[in-house]
């Protein structure tokens, strides 16, 4: 073909499937700032819930000492679903956290982060056109799996005035009939809405009334910024995992989130189909990393304590400095991000997103990045030091914005 006729078409083009996958709306941020930096501006990155501060020393110490012991090879191809003493820790932790037994011969399993196991659980059970329900604002790899997957989305805002949670009510009958699944995240990103018994008991009821698969996400549930909250898990109401499957992460309780490793516990025969999945997809985990998982499973849990202790005082910083500016925000009751509702004079999340990086060089994450629901916001991640976070508030106060 000559240079004069059509441009010549890629050799392999995306799958229908990955078109299908909106643009991440982060990666525009994400480039902002980077050219802000390049700049010589100094950024306050607020944007992405990468915790900055060290794992807990015993995750360190047990990775060191397996690297090195002789006795165990290490190296070597791991199993599908994990090592038995790691699952035997994701049993004792659920046991003590929650006092929920779990079989972890065919109730848990291992996986590179919690966000492989989503992705995972997708491909596994749902169908191109099979429905979903989604709490939105989500973990935007929500957003994206369910595209990739190729299924209808139906998203079920969470709103301020229903303290984040879902109104099944206003489910119409005909989607929650069409729906085979309903994804559930507390303590909630991007909101830190938080669950109540009664939320549960009344989706575990609808899952019933609906013949529903539940699937819950708990990756911030050893985040508490109030004290005196104590996330649940939802198996302790389904007890018999009849019908859900919980996944938590490594990345935020105990900030090891480089280290990719998560799991997940609950319904045997959802368990046996991410390992079958898995086995022609991925190896496992680094056995060395579930040596160190299994031992921070095992050990104290006042790391989490001291974290959520860490994150509080940076909320209450950032909102502090805020104060003068009567922005209705408050700090959650747990989880790393504060759920900010734009100033006036912005049309959407990413306008204000990007006024914000230009005048303050402070980087938020635009709430229409998390669903329809989470248009109007914008998500503060505490993931700068607690001056840093001061700074941030008192740059915006600065800017003169107006709520
Ligand atoms: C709700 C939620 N689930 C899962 C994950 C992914 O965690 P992991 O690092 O274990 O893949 C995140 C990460 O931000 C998250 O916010």
């Amino acid at each position: 073909m000559s240079s004069s006729q059509s441009p010549v078409k890629p050799r392999l083009a995306p799958s229908e499937r990955l078109q299908n996958v909106p643009p991440y709306t982060l990666a525009k941020v994400f480039q902002n700032r980077d050219e802000k930096m390049r700049q010589g501006v100094d950024v306050i990155d607020l944007g992405v819930g990468n915790p900055d501060i060290r794992p807990p020393q015993i995750a360190l110490d047990a990775l060191q000492a397996a690297l090195v012991d002789p006795k165990v090879q290490n190296h070597r191809y791991p199993s599908f679903n994990g090592l038995p003493e790691f699952r035997s820790a994701v049993a004792g932790w659920y046991g003590k956290r929650f006092g929920v037994g779990i079989d972890s011969e065919k109730e848990a399993i291992a996986l590179v982060g919690s966000k492989e196991g989503i992705a995972k659980f997708f491909l596994a059970h749902l169908n191109p056109g099979d429905t979903i329900l989604l709490c939105t604002p989500c973990y935007p790899a929500y957003l994206g799996v369910a595209a990739l997957a190729q299924v209808r989305l139906i998203e079920v805002p969470l709103l301020a005035q229903n303290d984040f949670r879902p109104d099944l009510g206003a489910i119409s009958e005909a989607d929650a009939r069409a729906a085979k699944v309903i994804f559930l995240n507390y303590p909630n990103n991007p909101t830190g809405g938080t669950e109540t018994p009664e939320v549960y008991d009344e989706v575990l009821a609808f899952a019933r009334k609906y013949d529903l698969f539940e699937v819950s996400d708990i990756a911030y549930c050893d985040l508490p910024l109030d004290p005196s909250y104590r996330a649940r898990s939802f198996l302790q109401h389904d007890r018999d995992k009849e019908r859900s499957i919980e996944f938590h992460s490594f990345s935020k309780s105990y900030s090891m989130q480089g280290w990719r490793l998560g799991f997940a516990a609950g319904n045997p025969e959802v368990i046996g189909n991410l390992a079958r999945i898995k086995s022609n997809m991925d190896f496992g985990v680094f056995m060395a990393i579930q040596r160190a998982g299994l031992a921070v499973l095992n050990g104290p849990q006042d790391y989490c304590a001291d974290a959520a202790k860490l994150y509080r005082a940076r909320g209450e910083a950032f909102l502090n400095a805020l104060a003068p500016l009567g922005v209705p925000c408050k700090l959650p009751r747990a989880t790393l991000y504060l759920w900010l509702p734009i100033p006036q004079g912005f049309a959407n999340s990413l306008d204000f997103t990007a006024d914000l990086l230009d005048k303050t060089g402070v980087v938020v994450s635009p709430g229409s990045g998390f669903g329809n629901a989470g248009e109007g916001y914008v998500r503060i991640a505490l993931c700068a030091d607690e001056a840093r976070c001061r700074e941030a508030g008192e740059r915006i106060v600065k800017a003169g914005y107006t709520w």
